[in-house]
């Protein structure tokens, strides 16, 4: 696809790859400070969170970080989640004792993140926190607690910045919202 195809598929950048790129810097000083002298598990959520985990990971300097993946799907047909969850491909470390960040690129529904949380929490960790670059506060179907979040959106369908349509659209480098032509 070229890149005038691809901006006849979208109507509005919502948010820019400056200013996603300014917010994890201002996160980033917050973590560091949350967790001074405390190494951080970063567990990313595959696919979406690969843009965010590896921009966030290089920005976080004065705190030690690993990083760790899961694959998860939401049983069910659609794009809906259904808060149940099944793990496609669990993490490699052992939670015990760690302070674990989750790091994701949307809260949508928060389905899947109030799932994870409480799977992750049963393993044993000194600590659970949230990061999501984007919140749309109009989709919630359950509060997160989500401790770092970038930007609250619209309920918008948004890609770009590993948010897809038909696995497409995550390696754009802004967060636009696609046009109705596209899925309708
Ligand atoms: C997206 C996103 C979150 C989840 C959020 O993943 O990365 O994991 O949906 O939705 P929720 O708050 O309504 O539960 P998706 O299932 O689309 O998979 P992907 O990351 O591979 O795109």
């Amino acid at each position: 696809m070229d890149s005038a195809a691809i901006a006849s598929d979208l109507t509005e950048t919502l948010v820019t790859e400056q200013q996603i790129h300014d917010r994890i810097a201002e996160l980033c000083r917050q973590i560091e400070t949350d967790y001074e002298g405390k190494p951080i598990l970063l567990v990313g959520v595959l696919r979406g969170a690969v843009m965010v985990m590896a921009d966030l990971a290089r920005e976080l300097r004065k705190v030690d970080v690993e990083m760790d993946w899961m694959a998860v799907s939401s049983y069910g047909a659609g794009t809906q989640s259904s808060g149940v969850v099944r793990i496609l491909k669990d993490l490699d470390s052992d939670l015990t004792g760690r302070n674990v960040l989750i790091v994701e690129d949307i809260v949508d529904s928060g389905l899947t993140l109030s799932w994870l949380r409480e799977n992750l929490e049963s393993r044993g960790p000194a600590s659970v926190e949230i990061c999501a670059l984007l919140r749309k506060p109009e989709a919630a179907k359950v509060e997160i607690d989500a401790k770092y979040v970038g930007f609250e959106i619209p309920n918008a369908f948004v890609v770009g910045y590993g948010l897809d349509y038909a696995e497409k659209y995550r390696n754009l480098r802004d967060v636009a919202v696609l046009a109705p032509h596209v899925y309708a």
